[in-house]
């Protein structure tokens, strides 16, 4: 029995496509895209019925059960069952493709990033393992200068953060419910609690654009603070997130 020639190009390239998922799925044991997949689809497609039509004699074996299906009145049944599915499946499948979809897309992300050791900030390399807020030591040294320094960073905060991170710094500005990843709840136990204040300081200064490559894919809104806010202003603003939320920055001392 000789197989029909169309029958035969569809082999191949089922067999092709199949041929891609075993070599990538177990032999390298890695994700193909679909987007990929389709391309090289598209051009093995191309190759395949390239070969299947190199001249007259084997192109119309190849359309012979085409003709078929539309010219034979015999097959009026199975023409009207293919004029009827095709067009349906393909309808569907386009409104499958264009509905939006509502689900979290399949993202791990690293909330917390391992800092780079150095970063570009205001236009120099830092030290992020040096670097410590300098305001910090007034807090024992002078009290009251303390109040004053956290008094204007709360003013940072409120014109500048609170439409992202809330009022009550707990990440419920009025922007936040239209963000993906949310602004981070510095009342959590989980953020500034566990972090020291270099960390604040270069996402602060670097934002979501700053974050290092193993925290990607990430659309964080965050904003590049070193564009908007002076240094000491930043330093300032985390004195207010501490103090105001009654946490402690980890410092290395501790540890
Ligand atoms: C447009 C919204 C928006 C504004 C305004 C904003 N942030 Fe953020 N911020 C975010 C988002 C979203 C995240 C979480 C994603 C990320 O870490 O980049 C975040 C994360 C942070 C983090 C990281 C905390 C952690 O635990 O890793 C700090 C610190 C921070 N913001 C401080 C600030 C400060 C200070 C301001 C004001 C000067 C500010 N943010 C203004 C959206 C914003």
């Amino acid at each position: 029995m000789k197989i029909p020639r169309l029958l035969q190009a569809v082999l191949v390239l089922a067999g092709v496509y199949f041929g891609f998922i075993v070599v990538f799925d177990i032999v390298l044991d890695a994700v193909i895209p679909s987007s990929l997949l389709a391309m090289y689809m598209f051009f093995v497609t191309a190759g395949v019925f390239m070969v299947f039509t190199h001249d007259e004699e084997q192109t119309r074996e190849l359309v012979v059960p085409i003709k078929a299906l539309v010219e034979d009145p015999s097959n009026r049944l199975w023409r009207n069952i293919v004029f009827v599915v095709v067009p349906l499946a393909a309808g569907g499948g386009a409104y499958m493709q264009m509905q939006p979809s509502f689900d979290a897309p399949l993202e791990l992300r690293t909330i917390h990033p391992a800092p780079p050791s150095t970063a570009k900030i205001y236009g120099e390399r830092v030290n992020l393992l040096k670097l410590t807020n300098p305001f910090r030591e007034t807090e024992k040294k002078d009290p009251e200068k303390f109040r004053e320094l956290v008094d204007a960073g709360a003013a940072v905060y409120i014109q500048n953060c609170q439409y992202c991170h809330g009022d009550k710094l707990d990440g419920n500005g009025p922007f936040a419910a239209g963000l993906n990843p949310t602004p981070l709840n510095f009342q959590d136990v989980g953020t500034i609690a566990q972090l020291q204040e270099s960390y604040l300081f270069w996402r602060i200064a670097t934002g979501g654009p700053g974050l290092p490559k193993e925290a990607a894919p990430w659309i964080s809104s965050m904003p590049v603070w070193q564009d908007f806010l002076k240094e000491d202003e930043i330093w300032k603003v985390i004195l207010y997130l501490y103090d105001y939320t009654g946490h402690r920055p980890r410092s290395w001392e501790h540890e």
